[in-house]
């Protein structure tokens, strides 16, 4: 199952020339209990990998990385409009919500077209046009690395939060995501509140015509992984009191915030770059995607220093015009 020394360019979203030290597909939970005693037994470092979406190789991977192939899918109950579905952490993200939206269940297609994988949805609590991955995920099913065995914890216990969860924090390495059940709906109802999505809906909604949209929005904003690297938003929208967002109002009266609470409010960081004129902009191989500045890209060549150093000049650039210091969404690999 393992293969070793393996050009990992092209599994990961950034498309960085990358070499990992090893490799394996797994598609059972016995497989991957195999890999870690293996890993185990050799004293190599590991890491789960899905899509590779979310991250930023700034070496070569001196471990193993286990990519999950697990495809299976339940239908646990389904009873008063609701269905329980189990997928497997392998599922392509987009795969499993156009299969969710062919079957007319509500509750992922705001979520279309975002890149990774079903495992990798439940550690990052994806989100995206006013829904969050957290708002549909009933439990995770996971393998604890130590023990080997498995255990099942529901959503109210994973410590969600914005593009966070336990699994990134305070239990960090001490599992694996195996599947994933959601919570969706069988009578339509839509969430259409955020930016313009209702116009590009139109009045009468459907699940596919919201699908579509959201599609169609994306294409139009965001770079496609395979046209042109990238690992989405880099950054996090940082939050921040409404003191410090009333100070900055004097001197930028059209600054934007959402609503968070009484005391606070999130900055749309791509506004902050982009009043700092970063669109467009490149160092080396790595440029400020000119349609959505919350993204830097691989233009072709670039190495990971390049794109580090990019992000480093941005956050300070943001950092010293408004007191924001915005902190990095990818996560760095070492
Ligand atoms: N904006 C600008 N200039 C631009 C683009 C945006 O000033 O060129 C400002 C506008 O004020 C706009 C605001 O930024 O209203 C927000 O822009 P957008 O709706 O594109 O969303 P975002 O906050 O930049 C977040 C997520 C995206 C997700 C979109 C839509 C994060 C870090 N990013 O971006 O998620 O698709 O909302 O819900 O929260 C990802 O995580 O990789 C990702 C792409």
């Amino acid at each position: 199952m393992i293969q070793e020394n393996i050009d990992i360019t092209r599994r990961h979203t950034f498309g960085i020339a990358t070499r990992a030290r090893a490799w394996a597909d797994y598609s059972s939970v016995d497989e991957l209990r195999i890999l870690l005693q293996e890993a185990h037994k050799q004293q190599w470092a590991y890491m789960p990998i899905g899509e590779g979406s979310n991250l930023l190789f700034v070496k070569n991977y001196e471990g193993l990385l286990l990519h999950s192939a697990i495809k299976s899918l339940n239908v646990t109950t389904s009873l008063n409009n609701e269905v329980l579905v189990q997928a497997g952490s392998g599922w392509i993200w987009d795969d499993f919500v156009a299969y969710c939206v062919a079957q007319g269940w509500y509750g992922v297609e705001n979520l279309s077209y975002i890149p990774g994988t079903v495992g990798a949805s439940a550690v990052q609590n994806v989100g995206a046009y006013g829904v969050e991955a957290c708002d549909v995920i009933e439990s995770v099913t996971l393998l604890a690395t130590d023990t080997l065995k498995e255990c099942t914890i529901k959503a109210s216990d994973c410590g969600y939060g914005y593009r966070t969860s336990h699994f990134k924090g305070d239990w960090k390495g001490m599992y694996i995501v195996t599947a994933v059940t959601f919570r969706l709906s069988t009578t339509p109802h839509y969430t259409l509140d955020y930016g313009n999505l209702h116009q590009w809906v139109g009045d009468t909604p459907s699940l596919q015509g919201v699908r579509n949209a959201v599609i169609e929005i994306r294409r139009k904003k965001l770079p496609e992984p395979h046209e042109l690297g990238s690992a989405g938003s880099f950054f996090v929208n940082p939050v921040i009191s409404r003191e410090h967002y009333s100070k900055l109002q004097e001197k930028h009266p059209d600054i934007p915030c959402y609503e968070i609470d009484e005391q606070r409010v999130k900055e749309p960081a791509a506004w902050l770059i982009d009043r700092l004129k970063w669109k467009g902009k490149s160092l080396g191989g790595a440029m400020v995607y000119p349609e959505q500045p919350l993204v830097i890209v691989n233009t072709g060549n670039a190495k990971a220093g390049h794109v580090v150093q990019l992000a480093q000049d941005i956050a300070f650039s943001v950092l010293m015009e408004f007191g924001i210091a915005i902190t990095p969404e990818v996560n760095y690999i070492y």
